[in-house]
């Protein structure tokens, strides 16, 4: 990131007279904090739509059929709520400079495919606040709310795996930090179209990362991916928490490192030392590898 990116004056005035959160910004065009906030407000819509659509198709009897005791519905209510508060908080934040909602197609047919989706969008939104945490920190005001919601976030996600669907509630003692382009890889696989007024973010789509089968720490697995350089050394990046461990590509095969847990992000880079989003050839690609309570967590 370069260091020009913090120099970006802006006015922050956070008044809370009557219990209400309200910054109004007065901003430069495009400056990093807007940008920041507009990516933010773009991530958060996406899980406002996913929530509100999914409770609007399944009610109560369908989270029963689905197996899920009935407090299970009661929290995605909850979890809804708070979608839509981040949501006008970021709209109130940004003003005229707000984008508004896309339009989006989510890859799930009941409940227990809604909450699997859910609990992997949590976990990105978690990813997204840290790994952008650092291009706020001109604005301690913005930061801090910054890191209201991302708990939250987290809180979600660890709701959802451990209470809902009986995984793991956490990877280890790390979160895993996702820049604003590798977000908008994951994102942009449900964004099915925006309005044309809307902010054109100064981010990009890196091509899909694809792991064929049941990939497991340890084992063999083949990937898929559409690459635009050829004859270079390949290798996968898997990120979990601060750790990155690079493993080359033979061919599209790679070896899962063992002893990876949790949700794991896996990029194709160009570069064995490094996965910067210049040395990204492809991805990320979501891996979960659920461990029990029996094993050691680090
Ligand atoms: C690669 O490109 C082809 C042709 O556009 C497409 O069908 C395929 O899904 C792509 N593969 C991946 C992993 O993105
Ligand atoms: C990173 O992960 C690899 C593979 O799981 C492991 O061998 C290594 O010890 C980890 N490094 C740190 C600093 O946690
Ligand atoms: C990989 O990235 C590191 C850090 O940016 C750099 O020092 C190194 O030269 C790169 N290696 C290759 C083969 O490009």
């Amino acid at each position: 990131m370069k260091s020009t990116f913090f120099t970006a004056s802006i006015v922050i005035a956070v008044a809370s007279a009557s219990g209400a959160l309200a910054f109004p910004l007065v901003k430069r065009a495009a400056d990093p904090v807007t940008t920041v906030l507009q990516f933010a407000l773009t991530l958060e819509h996406l899980e406002n739509a996913f929530y509100s659509q999914a409770l609007g198709k399944f009610d109560a009897a369908a989270f029963a059929k689905a197996g899920f005791p009935e407090f299970v519905r009661g929290r995605f209510e909850q979890i809804a709520e708070h979608e839509a508060t981040h949501v006008s908080t970021l709209q109130g934040a940004l003003g005229s400079a707000a984008p508004a909602p896309c339009t989006y197609s989510f890859p799930y047919n009941d409940p227990n495919s809604f909450a699997s989706l859910a609990m992997t969008l949590e976990g990105v939104g978690s990813s997204a606040y840290l790994g952008s945490a650092g291009n706020l920190v001109s604005s301690p005001a913005v930061l801090q709310v910054a890191g209201a919601i991302l708990p939250i976030e987290a809180r979600h996600n660890g709701w959802i795996t451990s209470s809902v669907l009986h995984q793991q509630p956490w990877n280890g003692a790390f979160e895993t930090p996702l820049g604003p382009n590798q977000v908008f890889t994951l994102a942009s696989g449900f964004i099915t179209s925006c309005p044309a007024s809307n902010p054109t973010l100064p981010f990009k789509a890196f091509p899909s990362l694809v792991f064929e089968g049941s990939p497991a720490p340890g084992q063999k697995s083949t990937v898929d991916f559409n690459a635009t350089s050829t004859g270079e050394s390949l290798f996968v990046a898997f990120l979990s928490g601060l750790n990155s461990t690079f493993v080359p590509l033979d061919g599209k095969t790679v070896t899962v490192p063992k002893g990876l847990q949790g949700t794991v992000y896996a990029v194709v880079t160009n570069n064995g030392s490094a996965s910067s989003d210049a040395n990204t050839v492809a991805g990320p690609a979501i891996l979960q590898f659920p461990f029990s309570s029996q094993v050691s967590n680090s």
